[in-house]
């Protein structure tokens, strides 16, 4: 403080040395002046007086709002604009106002002093923003979202989860995953001040120098993907940056001896290696990077990223398989499959077929090559997978185990993303056959919620084909746990959008529910051990980043009564729900 004082009084006596000169030069010139000169001056003084005080008055006051930290460069300037219609200032006022009183007044009388606004600048259209939610489900769930957030701002703010029950936090990779994940949840909820938070951590303090092994799947969908996704709705440059950083660390693990990439690596001295568990990579992880390298690609204009990933999917593409189903272990030394690992549509499996599809749309529908892999697995779905239960011919899609031989009626609750992909593809053209496999898929998945009291589904669920149980469908108790996972709510809003069948929004209304009575605890939400009990569901203390990410975005956008609030003509959603743009053009 003392220092400042200083300074100031420095300054201070040296203004004083010119100061005593003026005045005594301009009362002389000021003397000489004529009455008439005198009263010219007097009266233009006036009216520049007046006309200022004018226009200071007319300034709206909601224009000088507009810069925060979300749009930073050359966007900022474009925030000033502001349009008659209410509607228009709220969509796309990410930055303008954080007042919900706006929205709520239809007449729009608190919109005078902005309505008058001449200086209109449309902002770049490239970028995109979000109502605010119109429907009371919406709502909920948006309330929902911030009860989560506010455990894990108060308890875990930096790191990857909140462990609810005991107020802590639990790290995987140590670069606070869930806010990661969340920045384009809140910024389709429109959620401002938390996704202003949010965006700041990111800048100030995310950090890839860090000594650890990180998976490269899980953080390519999750961290690559969830910075891509918010860069592609808001063009904010640190994001980007982010994520360039990132993939350039990663690019190492694509630097074995085939070029299937290895499963982990360390992000400081970049050393990529097998899992330590196994000598092999997960089929599903190493197809399930695709989409988040090429549209890196295309927005730095350098092919390196696309490249590496595109040369997996074509050694792949070149293997031999079973109708188009593919074991769940590759080994990226010999670039082959594992022979006698499983086949299935759940954990491991499940997104190779999820990438097919979505990497033909993102194209352009231009790898084709991966849209005939896709429509001959399900073929190979069809043939050797899918099967009815007894009593009640429920259709669910079982495994192949021992390379191809044995059949196990088992499904992971992961394998009820299928319906919503199948009929993304339907809708793209593929035949119209799979949308009937979607519909009685559909059915099964919301069984195997519906038949629990917790109105949750357990994370594995076995089904009876020969009738040695009186049940479709029944749990073993080391399989009954619920992670709060997303897939069926997925297929739900893909269902929805394309068939506008509101059925759909009611079972993930009840399922919604079930998560509000189950696991919804005082700082957040947890997983559960157990959706059979509804006395004891043995909570396991732990949310994990997915369900801010993922269930409670597909839920919002699946109340919305806007089926297209996110078209899927415009976007292509990675496997953790970060949206891209389909096509190199619509960047
Ligand atoms: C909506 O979906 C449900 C569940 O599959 C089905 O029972 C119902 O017939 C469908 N309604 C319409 C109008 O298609
Ligand atoms: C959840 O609680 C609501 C409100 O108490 C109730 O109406 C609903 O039936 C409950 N659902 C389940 C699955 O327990």
């Amino acid at each position: 403080m003392f220092g400042r004082g200083d300074h100031i009084s420095l300054n201070l006596s040296e203004d004083k040395v010119p100061l005593k000169k003026k005045p005594l030069k301009l009362r002389r010139q000021w003397n000489q002046l004529s009455k008439c000169q005198k009263t010219l001056i007097y009266m233009s003084s006036l009216i520049l007086f007046v006309t200022m005080f004018y226009l200071i008055s007319m300034e709206p006051k909601e224009a000088v709002i507009s810069v925060d930290t979300t749009l930073r460069n050359s966007e900022k300037n474009t925030l000033g604009n502001i349009r008659n219609d209410p509607r228009d200032v709220v969509e796309n006022g990410v930055e303008l106002n954080n007042d919900n009183q706006v929205l709520e007044d239809p007449e729009g009388a608190n919109m005078n002093n902005k309505v008058d606004n001449e200086q209109v600048v449309e902002p770049p259209k490239n970028i995109i923003t979000f109502p605010d939610p119109t429907t009371l489900r919406q709502k909920a769930v948006v309330k929902a979202f911030k009860h989560a957030w506010k455990g894990y701002r108060q308890f875990a703010w930096g790191h990857d989860h909140l462990k609810p029950i005991s107020e802590g936090y639990h790290d995987w990779f140590g670069l606070g995953l869930t806010i990661i994940d969340s920045l384009d949840t809140m910024y389709i909820m429109n959620l401002k001040d938390e996704y202003n938070e949010a965006r700041n951590w990111v800048e100030k303090h995310l950090n890839f120098d860090i000594n650890r092994d990180v998976n490269l799947f899980e953080i390519t969908i999750r961290v690559l993907g969830g910075l891509l996704s918010i860069y592609h709705f808001t063009k904010d440059e640190v994001y980007l940056k982010k994520a360039t950083d990132l993939a350039d660390r990663l690019l190492p693990c694509f630097e074995s001896e085939s070029g299937i990439p290895y499963s982990d690596i360390n992000l400081f001295t970049r050393k990529a290696h097998a899992p330590k568990w196994s000598p092999d990579s997960s089929t599903s992880e190493v197809t399930t990077i695709q989409l988040e390298f090429r549209y890196l690609s295309w927005l730095t204009e350098n092919p390196k990223y696309e490249n590496v990933v595109t040369k997996v999917s074509q050694l792949v593409h070149r293997l031999e398989k079973t109708d188009g189903l593919v074991p769940i272990f590759i080994n990226a030394n010999t670039g082959q499959f594992r022979v006698y690992s499983t086949i299935t549509l759940g954990a491991r499996g499940d997104s190779y077929y999820e990438y097919l599809l979505k990497q033909w749309i993102q194209s352009d529908k231009t790898l084709e090559y991966l849209k005939n892999d896709y429509v001959e697995s399900i073929s190979g779905v069809e043939k050797h997978l899918a099967k009815r239960t007894v009593p009640n011919g429920f259709l669910f899609v079982g495994e192949l185990l021992g390379g191809a031989k044995d059949f196990k009626p088992k499904m992971d609750h992961l394998t009820c993303y299928l319906p919503g992909t199948l009929a993304l593809g339907v809708h793209n053209g593929l035949p119209d056959s799979h949308m009937k496999l979607a519909e009685d898929l559909m059915t099964t998945c919301y069984q195997t919620y519906a038949q629990q009291p917790t109105f949750l589904a357990p994370e594995i669920t076995y089904f009876n084909i020969q009738g040695e149980n009186s049940n479709d469908i029944y749990v073993k108790s080391n399989d009954a746990h619920n992670l709060l996972r997303p897939e069926f709510l997925e297929s739900l809003w893909y269902m929805y959008q394309l068939t506008g069948n509101t059925t759909y929004q009611d079972w993930g209304w009840q399922i919604f529910q079930g998560f509000e009575n189950y696991t919804r605890v005082v700082n957040g939400y947890t997983s559960i051990g157990n959706v059979k009990n509804t006395a004891n569901v043995r909570p396991k203390d732990m949310m994990e980043s997915f369900f801010l990410s993922e269930t409670l975005k597909y839920l919002y956008l699946l109340f919305s009564d806007d089926p297209k609030l996110l078209d899927i003509d415009k976007f292509v959603i990675n496997t953790e729900a970060h949206p891209f743009p389909i096509g190199k053009a619509n960047l």
